[in-house]
């Protein structure tokens, strides 16, 4: 029977090397694919240089044989990992990362190197990849080329290539290779299907078949929950839409606390996924499998197989965010269109030249594959090597902004949707907010449908009611609030006291994009909400943020957090927000504690090693 999970490795990463006679180990840590993504390139371009590489994941090997690589002639171990949320590292590293942590082992002669995936707009860049490069280092390995460090907030495939390009000619010097020929291999046997039964094939499982036909708990990433869609309104009075959305969760066993977030697994736009049957003139309902031609790797399939090509389209795979240059380069071999072909081959090097015109053609266009494709009508490539090439669809995430208190039964989901025009005038629409917009409940009986599950966080309230708190939450950073207020009207319903809870609230027009605008006031009147401070920021000609507010009310806020040993909460998509509203409260220390930079800055630490100042942050 056909299933996805991966099986367990029986013996170590170090005998499956030998015995595949590999010398390369490219390690991952990946919370939405990118990072396995590039691990994944890097160890199929090692056979170009003569080397024989294998993807690996931490999560499912044992990390102390990493001082047995040396036993493995030329051998090299190179990570690909990410920074996630405030600076950790992903799920699948967790475990590696603690065993460095608490010191590894000895590693004197492993060669390595780092590439690192993060974000400028967070505050912790690249911190994991950063950490590892180092402690690699200090444990007595080798540096075989200088860590890679990967911007997602600007263009993180120039990043990619242009650290790949250094990192293997650094590697042919040292270990003395030949640059063979370039090699565009399949990864994966295609697998066709003439009959087969319709129960054998998959539909859009996350990962077991029939997992949406037999629904069994427990529920999480791998097995999401069918939420019934209660409630689905919209809270904006303008041209945008913010989606109010209430989840149900009845008879999931799922639990959940004020600040944790729900992820939705999303379907692609129906008529993306035709448009691409169209343009490469295949039938959508064919049955195939991809099966991969390395027995020894973990990953089987790229996404459940069998599968028709139009599920494979709508629920696995992600045709509408700009495709990576070995993409391009790929899909360069499906034209008999010489100008079309050197293109494709010029926007995909990694000259000066290419990664411009990638730059400017690809990614400030935001082109999808299905624009590329349209764009360059001649370039035809077979349909399951596209889908060999391209990224897995990610579920997306959501700040919860319910309490079980008031609401045990459903989560609460505040989400603005993506839509805006792009300067080749298409109409680019976010996946999974315009997906969850038509989800519209019935009064027929007949229950809509959403795949979800629930991941916990550490954005909690604090355990005595009576702390004091500040929350600041520009848009819909509110989320997570709107749960934490509701936990504390709760508690004052049942007459515990509760101390101060004071909101900063920011967005562009009052009568806009004030979200719950209603309730929020109403929880002033009732006493819930001791303060709250709203920033309008285009209803005046000069911007009026909540970072503004913040500043003219240091006084304030050293009470709450120097004098009543209160909590500072952070939430937001406001690029950059986060940053600036940290550097105020390092100043608010300064000012009104009375220190100097270097102790507030210490202050602040210890205020977030206590939790007593989170962010939840995303851009
Ligand atoms: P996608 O299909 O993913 O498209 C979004 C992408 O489109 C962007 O990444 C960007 O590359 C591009 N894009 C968007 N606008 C433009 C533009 N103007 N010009 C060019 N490119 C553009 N979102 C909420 O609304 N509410 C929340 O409470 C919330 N909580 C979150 C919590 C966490 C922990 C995380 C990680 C994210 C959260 N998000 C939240 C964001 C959410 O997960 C999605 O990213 C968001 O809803 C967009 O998803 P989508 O599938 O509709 O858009
Ligand atoms: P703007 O879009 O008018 O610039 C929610 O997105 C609100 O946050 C909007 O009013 C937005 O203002 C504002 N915002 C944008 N950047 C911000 C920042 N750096 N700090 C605080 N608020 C910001």
């Amino acid at each position: 029977e056909p299933t996805l999970t991966r099986s367990v490795s029986e013996s170590g990463f170090i005998s499956k090397m030998k015995s595949g006679g590999r010398n390369i180990v490219v390690f991952y840590g990946s919370q939405t694919g990118t990072a396995e993504e590039f691990a994944a390139r890097l160890a199929k371009e090692a056979t170009r240089y003569g080397m024989k590489a294998m993807v690996a994941d931490p999560e499912e090997c044992d990390m102390e044989e990493l001082s047995k690589l040396t036993e493995i002639e030329n051998s090299m171990a190179i990570f690909c990992v990410a920074t996630y949320g405030e600076g950790d590292p992903t799920d699948n590293a967790q475990e590696f990362y603690e065993w460095l942590q608490n010191g590894g082992s000895d590693l004197t002669g492993l060669r390595y190197s780092v590439f690192a995936l993060g974000n400028k707009t967070y505050e912790h860049y690249n911190k994991m990849g950063i950490y590892l490069d180092g402690k690699l280092e200090e444990l007595g390995a080798t540096r075989v080329y200088e860590l890679g460090l990967g911007d997602d907030d600007a263009n993180i495939e120039e990043d990619f290539i242009t650290w790949k390009e250094k990192f293997w000619t650094s590697v042919c010097e040292q270990f003395d290779l030949q640059t063979g020929e370039e090699v565009s291999s399949r990864q994966y046997e295609l697998i066709t299907y003439d009959e087969i039964a319709n129960e054998k094939i998959f539909h859009g499982e996350v990962a077991r078949l029939n997992s949406y036909v037999n629904q069994k708990a427990p529920f999480d990433t791998k097995n999401p929950f069918l939420s019934p869609v209660l409630v689905n309104r919209n809270l904006y009075n303008s041209d945008r839409s913010c989606l109010h959305i209430e989840l149900g969760l009845k008879d999931s066993k799922l639990r959940y606390e004020a600040g944790d977030h729900v992820a939705v697994y999303p379907k692609n736009d129906t008529s993306l996924v035709e448009r691409i049957g169209q343009l490469l003139e295949f039938d959508l309902n064919k049955v195939f499998a991809l099966k991969n031609l390395d027995d020894d790797s973990s990953k089987k399939h790229p996404f459940p197989c069998p599968t028709t090509y139009r599920t494979a389209l709508m629920f696995y795979t992600d045709i509408t965010s700009t495709p990576r240059t070995h993409v391009l380069k790929e899909i360069s071999e499906y034209t008999t269109n010489e100008e079309d072909k050197a293109f494709l081959k010029k926007i995909s090097s990694s000259t000066d030249e290419g990664k411009q015109l990638y730059s400017d053609w690809v990614i400030k266009n935001c082109r999808s594959i299905v624009h590329i494709l349209e764009d360059l009508p001649s370039v035809k490539p077979p349909l399951d090597h596209l889908l060999e090439l391209l990224p897995r669809l990610q579920p997306r995430y959501y700040s919860i902004s319910s309490s079980p208190k008031l609401h045990p039964d459903s989560v609460h989901v505040t989400a603005v949707v993506v839509e805006y025009e792009t300067s080749t005038n298409r109409v680019n629409k976010g996946v999974a907010t315009n997906w969850l917009k038509d989800k519209i409940p019935s009064n027929n009986g007949h229950k809509v449908l959403a795949p979800i599950f629930i991941r916990r966080s550490q954005f909690r309230l604090p355990a005595k009611p009576q702390t004091p708190v500040i929350m600041i939450g520009p848009g819909t950073g509110l989320a997570p609030f709107r749960g934490f207020i509701q936990e504390r009207w709760h508690l004052k319903q049942n007459d515990k006291p509760v101390g101060d809870t004071i909101l900063y609230f920011g967005c562009r027009k009052k009568s806009e994009d004030y979200l719950y605008e209603e309730e929020l006031t109403q929880y002033v009147s009732n006493g819930t909400l001791t303060k709250l401070y709203t920033a309008f920021s285009r209803d005046q000609e000069h911007k009026i943020y909540v970072t503004h507010l913040l500043k003219q009310n240091m006084k304030e806020i050293w009470n709450i957090i120097g004098e009543k040993d209160g909590h500072i909460y952070v939430c937001g998509d406001a690029r950059n927000m986060a940053r600036e509203v940290k550097e105020i409260i390092i100043e608010t220390i300064m000012t009104e504690g009375g220190k100097s930079r270097a102790d507030a800055e210490a202050y602040l630490k210890r205020m977030e090693s206590q939790r007593r100042y989170s962010a939840d942050v995303w851009s």
